[in-house]
């Protein structure tokens, strides 16, 4: 609270000093400095991408490389699809001979019957099928699927995607470089055409890029990630971002993590404001608890700029600036109402619009700014959601998202 005017005791002015509780000058060099605050990593990254602007994988790639390969698929109740993702593992390019498939189901559907007779007939790839006697999460049953895993490359493949001919041979061509032990690849294409979700990968491959060849990346996506067996360590039995907390342990082993855009997949995505939350919340809330667990990391030397920079650059995104953009959402409520009185809720009105358009896929050069607003929004929620002790590791499939793969 200020008093402003002339001090009461000049003679004239008594009793009408203004007293404002809300100042609007204050309001807005507060919202100007939590703009500068939010924007300013991003500005340093889109910075460093135009002067240096790095592309495909950073790794000494053998093109040649044909190691034996385990591809891991985890299933709960994907009879839908389950056939169709199969047919699409065995027309990959690559030696079936050299490739076996471990599924670790967990359905009470008929997925694993159709697994089974899938493989009746055939003479390659090999079949491990485990089979779980009750559910207990993806990462409890990827764990085992890891274990049970024979050959010298894992790739982990979610059933709901479709990964492109010839992912492995990219994947295994960086892994031939002695120190990269994990790959991940890019979504090249978004089933069911979400805009919003295309906007975002987009500027996270960027992203991707320019991590890898900073030292590793840090994000690893589920339809597609490629490990070194050897380097494969357990993951958290309540993890829900499995893909990216191997790469990152794997990382705190010494070895290189990287993201090759040419590797690609297709993934199906919602772009409506409120379907995409329950997928995008969870991804969100899976990285936020890692970041968290795996705090001790930040800005250890010993990571060399994986710690230095890749991780600290992840808590800013993760962590810190959704906060950020929600404050400084508020302080431009607070200092519209403050200067323009009820006008001011302009403001509130125009961020409405913002993601009633952005939803639509309707902001054309905007669109990408709203995917990043988008994924902002989620890491709030799932904040919340964390702090009020969701997030136990077992979750509903998204059935509308899989008739996309019909
Ligand atoms: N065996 C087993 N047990 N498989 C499961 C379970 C389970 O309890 N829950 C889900 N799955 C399988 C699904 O059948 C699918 O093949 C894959 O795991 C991914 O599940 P989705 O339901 O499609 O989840 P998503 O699209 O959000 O998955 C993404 O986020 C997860 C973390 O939140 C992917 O990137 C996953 O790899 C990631 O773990
Ligand atoms: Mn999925």
């Amino acid at each position: 609270m200020r008093t402003r005017g002339p001090p009461a005791s000049d003679g004239f002015s008594c009793g009408v000093a203004v007293r404002r509780d809300v100042n609007p000058r204050r309001l807005l060099s507060l919202l100007g400095q939590l703009v500068a605050a939010t924007g300013l990593p991003y500005l340093v990254f889109a910075a460093l991408s135009l002067v240096w602007d790095p592309e495909g994988s950073p790794a000494d790639r053998d093109p040649e490389a044909r190691p034996s390969v385990s591809v891991v698929l985890p299933t709960y109740n994907e009879s839908g699809i389950v056939e169709s993702k199969l047919r699409s593992i065995c027309a990959w390019d690559y030696p079936m001979d050299r490739v076996e498939v471990v599924v670790v189901d967990s359905s009470d559907d008929e997925t694993p019957a159709l697994v089974e007779s899938f493989f009746a007939d055939r003479v390659t790839p090999d079949l491990t099928l485990i089979e779980e006697t009750e559910r207990r999460g993806l990462a409890v049953a990827l764990n085992e699927a890891y274990a049970a895993a024979d050959n010298e490359v894992v790739v982990k493949t979610d059933c709901d995607s479709r990964v492109a001919p010839d992912a492995v041979r990219e994947a295994v061509a960086n892994l031939a470089d002695p120190t990269v032990a994990a790959v991940t690849g890019r979504n090249a294409e978004v089933l069911g055409g979400s805009g919003v979700e295309r906007g975002y990968r987009d500027v996270q491959a960027r992203i991707q890029t320019l991590e890898s060849h900073l030292d590793s990346t840090f994000v690893f996506h589920g339809p597609f990630s490629a490990f070194e067996r050897d380097a494969i360590v357990p993951v958290d039995e309540d993890s829900i971002a499995d893909d990216t907390e191997l790469a990152l342990k794997i990382r705190r082993g010494g070895d290189r993590v990287v993201f090759d855009p040419a590797i690609r997949y297709m993934e199906a995505a919602h772009s409506g404001f409120r379907k995409r939350r329950q997928q995008k919340d969870r991804r969100a809330m899976g990285l936020l608890r890692l970041l968290w667990r795996q705090r001790d990391a930040l800005f250890r030397p010993r990571y060399g700029l994986y710690g230095l920079v890749v991780l600290p650059f992840n808590w800013w995104f993760t962590v810190v600036s959704p906060w950020l953009v929600a404050a400084g959402v508020g302080v431009a409520t607070l200092a519209g109402v403050a200067t323009l009185g009820p006008f001011g809720l302009a403001v509130p009105a125009a961020v409405a619009g913002f993601v009633a358009a952005g939803s639509r896929d309707a902001l054309g050069p905007l669109q990408p700014l709203y995917s990043v607003f988008d994924t902002q929004v989620s890491l709030v929620r799932a904040g919340l959601k964390l702090l009020a002790g969701e997030g136990d590791g077992t979750w509903e499939v998204d059935d509308e998202l899989r008739e996309a793969y019909d």
